[in-house]
This record gives C-alpha cells, structure tokens and sequence, in this order.
C-alpha cells in the first residue's frame, strides 16, 4: 500500500553540501530517495512537508513521484532538517492533488500522512465538521489529521505525542501515521497500528520508513516496532510508547542486505532483474538448512518437534501468487507426509466457519509479510488454537513476527510490484518444510529425501539455463503483443503453474488470461477454444505418474484440433508433444515435484517481454500496490 517516509537529521541540502563538498544531504533529499525505494508500495501520488524556520511547508501532486520531483523543480522547497514523505495508492478518495498527502491542518501548522484505512472516519468527520473543521480532500487521512489539530489545541497541550496518543485510542482500523508540528523542531511523531512502520537509527540523525527499503542508503541498523506503538524521532533520540504513554520497546535488528540489492544492476527494470535473480533466489534459500548427511536442520523454527510431529491437516493461508505457491505446496507435502493440506485464500479463510484447532498447522504465505488478508486470517487461526508458520520474505515484518515460527525466503528485497522470484523461493522453501515434517515423521521417506535434496541443489544451475534460452519465448511475446486473451493449461503440479502464468500476463500486460487445469477443459472451458486463440500447456514429466503425461498430450490434440495456437513448455527429450505444438519451450530435467521451479520461468518471461513490447511499465503495473495492507 502507501509508503512512508520519515527524517529528523542534520544533514544539509545537497546544495548546501555542495558549497562544503560534503556528500550528505538534507531533509528533503533523504525523504525523497526513501520515496524512490518505497514507490513500489504505491505511485497513485507522492508527497511531502518539511519542517522550516517559518513553519511547515509542503508540495504534493498525483501520479508517480516524477510528477512530485517536476513540482520540486519548478517550486523548491526551503532547506530544512526535519521532513516526512508519502506514496500513495489510493483508498478513500481518487488519485488527485487534493487527496495526495501530506494532510495539513492546525492552519497549516501540522501536517500528516497515513498508510491503511481509518474504518471509523465518517463519524469522526461528522464529529469533526461539528467542530468547525473544513475538509479539503475525501481523505480518511485529512480527518485523522484534523483530529489530531483538535486534540493538539486541546487535552494534548501542544504535545505532539500526548496527541498522537489519544488520538490513536479514537482511531479504529488499519494506520500507520507520521507527523510534524510547526512548534516542534526536529521531531517526527509516528504510530502505528496493523500497518506496518520501521526505525532506522543514525548517528546524530534517526530515520522512519515503511519497511527498510526507506532508509537502508543512510543506516542499516533498525528497530521493529510492536502493535499499537507510538514512537518520536528527533536526531539524537528514539522514544517509544504504547497508546497510552507507557514505555515500549521495540526489536533491533540489522538488515543483512545492503542499497545495491535494491538496484536494478544493470537491467531495464527490476523485474527483468528479479526474473534473473532467482538462480540466487533458490540457492539462497536452500542454503545452510541441510547437513552433508541429506537431513534437514530447520533449527531456525521455533515450534517443538513433538507438535509438529503431533499435527494433522496444515491449512496453507495466502493471496495472489503467494496462494499459487501454497498449492504447489500441498501436492508436494502430501505426498511426502501424508498429512492433508488445503489451501485457502486468506480472505476466504477468514470470513467462513472454518475448522482448525490445536493439531492444525497453519503455514502463511506471505512475500510481504504485511498483506492484511493474511495477517487478519493468521490471527483467527491462532484464536481457534492452532498453531503458525510463516514462509515470509520480509524480516522484521508483521505476519512472522506474529506467528509461532517463521521460514524465511532469502530472495532479497522484491521491488517490481508483481511477485516473480519471491515465489520460486517461497515454493522451495515449502518443499524444505514438506521435507522436514515428513523428516520428522520417520524414517520411512530418509533415503527419498536425501535424494530431493540433491536435485533442489541442482535446481539453480538449471534456472540458470532457462534463462540463459530465454531468447526465443521473449520474441514469441513480441510477436504476439497484440494478443487480446491466452489460455493457460496444467495439470498436478503445472495446475498452480498455469494460473501463475495467467496472472502474470493479467498484472503485467493487462492481457485477458485464464489459468484452468488441463482435465478441467472438457468441463466447459473448451468453448473458448476457435481459431488462432493462444494456450499455453505446462506439460508434466513423462518420467511422472503414470499416464499423466499422454493425459495432457490428449488435451494439446483436443484444443489443437479445434484451432488452439498451442504453446508447450516440457521437459527437455520429451518429443511426444513437438507434434501439437506450434512452439515447444524445454526446460531441464527435475523431479516431477519439483517441475514448477522451472517451468514457471519462461511463464515470466513472457509476460515481462510481451508487456515490454506493449510499451508498459513492467515495475509497476496499472492499480496494484506491491503491499496490500487493507483487507
Ligand atoms: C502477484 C502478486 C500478488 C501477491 C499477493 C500477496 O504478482 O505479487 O498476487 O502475491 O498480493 O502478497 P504477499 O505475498 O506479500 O502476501
């Protein structure tokens, strides 16, 4: 969702820096550099208020952060030491100028910017209206802003935190909150509740940000906050509170990835950056959690052996392509353990009657780690007694720290808004918990799992490989830029793959496309089936289960026969399909297990290549926001 941005410092502006030939930079430049990083979150609008001699001062402008930088250029901002910044994807309120934040109130005084959704907004607007105040934008954030004007004239005393705390107690939802006050040089007051918010420590300067991301060209060093805290930042101090003064502490942590990790390395866009990365991504999260002799060492989880050993369904909880992932999960740990799996749809999950209890092992999804569906079905799966894992990639972020155990992905920071090598490390490392638990329950799988642990270790140096043959599906897109709907076809394992490939195109190229299991087709969706219409089929091993393989050759034939375009991705020898197929990508061999590490690869490819050729920006698509932190 929004990013957020917050500066207390001392550093001069880079113009002034230039005069001293110093490299450091003010308020205005850290803040804007933060927004660069964080514009993934959201890039409906960006804005930002600095704290100056003569009060506060602002610019803000809808549409990407270029638009906030042209408005930078035409009118500066004054030189200051103290600034906060925002990007915005839109809730309450369209993308305009007057519904970008910063929010200003107290005349002009105060200003404020949010991230996530104050659900109790319009009975405190109506309050607030009552009161006097005058609303210039359809914002939740304006009135969080004027109330906390009101309180700041009023019980809060012209204490900034004392506002922000009894503020807070009137707000009901999902928001992080950062604010600066014309009577309070050098300080930035933040909360946060359900949304997320970070401290990044400095030396005579401190810093805020949504994630990391905001801050990590400045300091490394960084404190999580809790649920429900409210911190002040000046530069030679960090305060902590909960809602009602009471000092908190927060969790220091050092971010083990440094600023070029967030660059794009040479590469057009991060997302053909992030596809490339995954060689990386996979071996990364393989690495150091399995010993010479084949065993898994999952020693980093927190829950005790005997209850994992006890439990007996794991619920998968996720969203988008993290779902995907779970589902690629359940076939594997199923029959690894003989444990049933579903997978649900965090959102779905949690609005039913659902039925989990203290044997039930919930393993959430979540490349974020902030995504509110997954967070909110997290917490009513741990009300009914059951017990959390996270597969997350975010360290530090709300999801593991709430949950019992976490299993981290080392793919690094993911900064393109669609998820590509997130979810190859999210899938591997399900197959490692699949592993485990199935390590864990006997004997019976040791020599099975030796084995699979071998061939994820290969499993690098074959995406490499793909990569490396990527040439001809990238001009197959470019071919086909005018395409106005492709079909995606799979079965087991290549099902969750199709539909990972169908979203791809839908988020990236804005491509009307369907992911179906393959057996599925004759059920109706073979009706969309005429001439020259494009499918995708993920083909399974022929080395797999039994007749899988000639099932899915038939259904090639079947949608071949009645004018289908067909496009195959198989394995490498399999040359039963070359004669339905008007392309044929090969990806290496690898246990029918472990096909989607590979086979989602060229998928990616393609949607990356044929949104390129359509001209549209691949980093961040139409509407999305990289963090969905409003249910
Ligand atoms: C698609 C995509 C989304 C996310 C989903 C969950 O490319 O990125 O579908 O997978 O919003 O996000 P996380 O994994 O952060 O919970």
């Amino acid at each position: 969702m929004c990013g957020i941005v917050g500066y207390a410092g001392r550093r001069p502006s880079a113009a002034a820096a230039e005069q001293v030939k110093s490299h450091e930079h003010g308020a205005l430049d850290v803040v804007m550099e933060g927004l660069r990083r964080l514009e993934y979150r959201g890039y409906d609008s960006a804005g930002v208020a600095v704290l100056t001699d003569n009060g506060i001062d602002s610019r803000k402008k809808s549409g990407k952060l270029a638009n906030l930088t042209a408005e930078l250029a035409a009118a500066p901002l004054p030189e200051a030491t103290t600034g906060i910044g925002h990007t915005r994807w839109a809730t309450h309120g369209g993308p305009t100028d007057e519904n970008a934040h910063p929010h200003l109130a107290d005349d002009g005084r105060l200003a404020l910017i949010h991230n996530g959704i104050i659900e109790n907004f319009a009975e405190l607007k109506a309050e607030l209206l009552d009161a006097g105040a005058v609303f210039l934008s359809e914002t939740d954030t304006e009135v969080a802003a004027a109330l906390l004007a009101l309180i700041y004239r009023g019980e809060g005393g012209g204490d900034l935190a004392l506002s922000m705390q009894l503020a807070c107690r009137r707000l009901e939802g999902a928001f992080t909150l950062l604010a600066i006050h014309a009577d309070s040089p050098d300080v930035v007051v933040a909360a946060r509740r359900n949304s997320p918010l970070v401290v990044g420590l400095g030396d005579g300067e401190n810093f805020l940000g949504s994630d990391v991301s905001g801050f990590i060209d400045f300091t490394r060093r960084a404190v999580e906050l809790g649920q429900d805290q409210i911190v002040t930042i000046t530069p030679e101090s960090v305060e902590i509170t909960d809602f009602y003064g009471n000092p908190a502490t927060g969790t220091e942590f050092e971010v083990n990835w440094d600023a070029a990790a967030a660059e794009k390395g040479g590469y057009p866009s991060f997302m053909e950056k992030e596809i490339n990365d995954q060689p990386q991504a996979v071996g990364d999260t393989l690495l150091g959690r399995s010993d010479v002799e084949g065993r898994l060492t999952l020693d980093e989880l927190r829950i005790d052996p005997e209850e994992l050993k006890a439990i007996n369904k794991i619920m998968v909880l996720a969203c988008g392509t993290s779902a995907y992932a779970g589902q690629v999960a359940k076939y594997a740990i199923e029959h690894w353990c003989r444990i049933p799996v579903e997978v649900e749809l965090s959102h779905e999950f949690r609005y039913r009657d659902p039925i989990v209890d203290n044997h039930t092992l919930i393993v959430a999804i979540s490349q974020s780690g902030e995504t509110m569906d997954t967070l909110m079905a997290v917490r009513y799966a741990k009300e009914q007694g059951a017990k959390v894992l996270a597969i997350c990639n975010t360290n530090g972020s709300t999801i593991p720290r709430e949950s019992d155990a976490v299993l981290y992905t080392h793919a690094g920071p993911e900064i393109a808004v669609a998820s590509t090598k997130a979810f190859l490390a999210q899938i591997t490392a399900a197959y490692l918990l699949g592993l485990y638990l199935a390590q864990l329950r006997g004997d019976k799988f040791q020599g099975e799992i030796k084995d699979l642990l071998t061939d994820l270790a290969k499993v690098p140096a074959k995406i490499q490989q793909v990569l490396d043959n990527s040439g001809q599906i990238k001009e197959l897109a470019e071919l086909m830029a005018d395409t106005k709907s492709v079909l995606f076809l799979g079965r087991h394992v290549g099902f969750p793959v199709a539909m990972e490939g169908a979203l791809k195109l839908k988020e990236l190229a804005y491509i009307h496309a369907e992911g179906f299991a393959a057996g599925e087709l004759k059920h109706g969706p073979i009706a969309l089936i005429e001439e020259g219409q494009p499918v995708f089929v993920v083909v399974p091993s022929p080395r797999g289960r039994d007749s899988l393989h000639a099932k899915v050759v038939s259904n090639i034939q079947e949608i071949r026969a009645r004018g289908a375009k067909t496009i195959v991705i198989a394995e490498e020898g399999d040359d039963a399909v070359k004669a339905y197929a008007e392309h044929v990508f090969y990806v290496p061999e690898t246990p029918p297990l472990l096909a989607p590490l590979l086979t989602t690869v060229p998928l990616q490819i393609f949607a990356c290549a044929l949104a390129t050729a359509k001209g549209y920006d691949v980093d961040q698509p139409r509407n999305l926001a990289k963090s969905v932190t409003v249910e």
